[in-house]
């Protein structure tokens, strides 16, 4: 039986990759800080499902229970755990702007390290990193957030071409905006907004074909694309952030 360990798989997207990986047969293992909140009577309708309460900040447990979930075999590990917070209006809170980097950063490599501790001596396995299309810009109000995105992008780059030599393979991807409780406090609109279950598809889609990185939907692909190349003047227009005393730059 193939073996998926999914980071911050309590709710969102992670448990919906969870459920779906289980009934494509995988044995899951789920993670998040507060088991709670797992749907009640999950262990009876997910049998080769195991859940773990774990900070993806504890770099060490974080070993300890991939090492009790893999029994010296993983095949695939999802560092999806992630946590996003606002700031357009009031004074950026630094305190949250760590916890994010620490979360959103910190958390990937210390999932992608504990599960290579697994995979390494096998020299086989996948890593999958949840970044998002936020990293592919400096979206105002969201600077942690799409910092830690971005470094997340740009490591796994590396790492993709890094570990192939070693049969470990990288898939980055950056949803847009997905139907969850993370999304469901936003108070801005979500355009092309997607439904769990479907970005769930195109997530285990992407990873079956090991791609490097996959943006969607599509819609907001072709954003993205523009956004990350008009003149930075023009984006900062475009958001509506220009102020008069900028300069074109
Ligand atoms: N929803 C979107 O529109 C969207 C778009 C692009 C990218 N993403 C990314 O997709 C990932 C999942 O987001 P989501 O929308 O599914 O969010 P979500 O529903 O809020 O789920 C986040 C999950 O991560 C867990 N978690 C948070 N901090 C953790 C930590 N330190 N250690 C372990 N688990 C932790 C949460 O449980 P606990 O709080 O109990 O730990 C929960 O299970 C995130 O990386 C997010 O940035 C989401």
């Amino acid at each position: 039986m193939k073996k998926v360990f999914i980071t911050g798989s309590s709710t969102g997207i992670g448990w919906q990759l969870a459920q779906d990986y289980h009934a494509e047969g995988w044995k899951v293992g789920v993670c998040a800080r507060n088991l709670a909140k797992l749907p009640e009577g999950w262990e009876e309708k997910f049998p080769n499902m195991k859940a773990y309460e774990v900070d993806v900040k504890k770099k060490e447990l974080l070993k300890e229970v991939i090492a009790d979930f893999s029994q010296g075999s993983l095949d695939l590990v999802i560092a999806n755990a992630g946590r996003s917070h606002g700031s357009k209006t009031t004074r950026p809170d630094f305190d949250v702007s760590r916890d994010i980097i620490e979360i959103n950063v910190l958390g990937v490599l210390n999932t992608f390290d504990a599960a290579l501790n697994v995979m390494w001596p096998n020299r086989q396995g996948h890593l999958v990193a949840i970044a998002s299309v936020a990293g592919m810009v400096g979206l105002p109000g969201a600077s942690a957030y799409s910092a830690s995105k971005a470094a997340v992008i740009k490591m796994c780059e590396s790492y993709h071409m890094d570990l192939k030599q070693y049969g470990i393979d990288v898939t980055t991807i950056c949803p847009g905006f997905i139907d969850t409780p993370l999304t469901q406090q936003n108070d801005h609109a979500m355009p092309f907004l997607m439904k769990a279950d479907k970005a769930s598809r195109i997530i285990r889609s992407a990873i079956d074909k090991k791609m490097a990185l996959r943006v969607f939907p599509w819609q907001m692909k072709t954003v993205m694309f523009i956004l990350e190349r008009l003149p930075r003047w023009l984006y900062r227009k475009v958001m509506g952030m220009e102020f008069a005393n900028y300069s074109k730059s």
